[in-house]
């Protein structure tokens, strides 16, 4: 199957030009100022807009199990409503229970996204227990045939998912010898755990209590915390879901420092904030409820904006997790009972380019690369994905920049009866979005075929983030000071009835030690 997409203005990450793109058997083949259409081939008309990779969201949760309940957002509704907002490729957690195998949840994971995804996709896995069974569970799992190359830690949720710290240090240390990323979850689950207790006990049930159980400086303390325990394990490490500037700054404390650490803000971190969390109505504000919790300072999602600018912030992504009202409502006596989650695989990109490209604090390139480019460098699957040239997938999205359309529940592609952004009019718009060369969204359609999308294997030791590792390890490696044997020496006192002993000191040894604090 061929198709010409004619006249648009291509964006990559770093250039954009006018040119043509020509489409064959899903692969990119052809790109040139101007290629005539011939006969029979579905010509797609993009004058006066971009073409850009299609994007790719590194963080949802199709159909979780999760707090008693199951994201309503499978993996066919999640991924069409990606494909409808201009995602082509979603990287999904398998999340084993405590205690669980790993190849086990693997092969749960495949088995209910590969027969309904309409989109690429690739998975990551948490890893939320720890011993020496999982430790060689997770090197099978980054062999080619299971294609698992990051591995997330939660510090928060405690007794389900959670960890503990020498257990996230040692699944560090097992993610740097296998070349994988380390993701993160950065809440103090203990402080919350106490928090919680205090906020029920003191008469406080309602949704406000969650934003009042994590205050963001236990986002903040944790994600210091991760960065330092990532740096003395010399693993790279991935934040996700950057809720607050206090966690963006930490991040940006140790990149200074020459730390290997990305951070992830999301779609809802970026256009909404935690007012929500005390409407006076119920069921808006457990709407909400997602934790770490939005941000109550409502200068937070402009301030991330502008990091992902800045690039001290590095790609979007959502998060995607979705309960439905009555799912949300289960916690109406109890706010730690509502399932946290929020939808946003759909309406992310639209969101990032009008909060940034629209508002004028990022190009369109700088769009592409925190939509899509960024990811696949991270999750070393590009120039595969990522980026519009010959040779790359066709995961292509015609883009309006000049268009408009109000987002809600009535009109998105969710699983669930509310949206949080409802009513927020945004600019720009996915016109048409090609998986591998087809069409799937095109004229406010769905064209999907279920299962039509494929597993993306991800291999170990992508470029971006290993290539400075072992450059870095070397100035961790431990030091040995030589001395000549050591041997006490008894000064005469000048009180007849006490001793002193003097231990000898030796000097540093003849190679100096590292000068490179971390
Ligand atoms: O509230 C959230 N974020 N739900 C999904 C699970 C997680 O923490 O990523
Ligand atoms: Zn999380
Ligand atoms: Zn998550």
């Amino acid at each position: 199957m061929s198709l010409l997409i004619k006249n648009g203005t291509i964006v990559n990450d770093d250039a954009m030009f006018k040119s043509d793109v020509l489409v064959h058997d899903g692969k990119i083949v052809e790109i040139a100022p101007s290629i005539d259409p011939t006969p029979g081939l579905e010509v797609v008309d993009a004058t006066d807009r971009f073409v850009i990779p299609g994007g790719i969201d590194p963080h949802t949760h199709m159909q979780l199990p999760f707090m008693g309940e199951v994201a309503k957002d499978d993996f066919h509704r999640g991924t069409e409503a990606a494909v409808a907002g201009g995602t082509t490729m979603i990287i999904d957690f398998v999340i084993p229970t405590k205690g669980e195998s790993l190849l086990v949840a693997y092969d749960r994971w495949r088995g209910w996204a590969d027969p309904k995804v309409v989109c690429d996709y690739g998975l990551s896995m948490a890893i939320t227990s720890w011993g020496q069974e999982i430790a060689k569970e997770m090197e099978m799992v980054t062999k080619a045939d299971y294609g698992i190359n990051s591995f997330k830690f939660f510090l928060a949720y405690a007794g389900v998912f959670m960890v503990r710290d020498e257990e996230f240090y040692q699944g560090m240390l097992q993610c740097a010898k296998l070349r994988a990323l380390a993701r993160v979850h950065a809440e103090n689950g203990a402080v919350i755990a106490e928090r919680c207790e205090h906020l029920l006990s003191s008469g406080i049930t309602g949704p406000e209590g969650h934003t009042q159980s994590r205050p963001e400086e236990l986002e903040a303390e944790a994600t210091f915390r991760a960065c330092t325990m990532a740096s003395q394990a010399n693993c790279p490490l991935y934040v996700v879901h950057v809720m607050s500037k206090g966690a963006a700054a930490a991040i940006a404390h140790h990149r200074k420092k020459g730390a290997v650490v990305f951070g992830e803000p999301i779609a809802a971190g970026l256009a909404t904030d935690g007012s929500h969390y005390y409407n006076e109505d119920w069921l808006h504000a457990a709407r909400y409820i997602m934790s770490p919790p939005l941000s109550r300072d409502p200068s937070t999602p402009n301030a991330l904006m502008k990091l992902l600018a800045a690039g001290e912030l590095h790609l979007t992504a959502t998060d995607n997790c979705t309960f439905d009202c009555h799912q949300k409502s289960l916690g109406k006596d109890d706010f730690t009972k509502i399932p946290n989650g929020v939808n946003g695989v759909e309406d992310r990109m639209s969101v990032v380019w009008d909060k940034g490209v629209h508002a004028g604090i990022i190009d369109p390139m700088k769009f592409v690369a925190v939509t899509s480019t960024m990811a696949a460098k991270i999750f070393n699957c590009y120039p595969r994905k990522g980026r519009i040239a010959v040779g790359s997938d066709a995961d292509i999205v015609v883009w309006n920049a000049n268009a408009t359309r109000t987002i809600s529940k009535d009109t998105h592609h969710h699983a669930i009866d509310f949206n949080i952004f409802e009513g927020m009019q945004v600019h720009g718009v996915p016109e048409t979005t090609i998986c591998r060369g087809r069409i799937v969204w095109a004229d406010g359609q769905l064209r999907t075929v279920q299962g039509a999308g494929r597993f993306v294997p991800l291999p170990p030791d992508s470029q971006i983030v290993f290539s400075a590792v072992d450059n870095r390890g070397k100035a961790l490696e431990p030091v040995k000071v030589e001395r000549a044997p050591y041997v006490a020496t008894t000064l005469e006192a000048p009180d007849a009835n006490a001793n002193i002993v003097v231990k000898t000191r030796s000097a540093v040894p003849p190679g100096g030690i590292s000068s490179i604090q971390f």
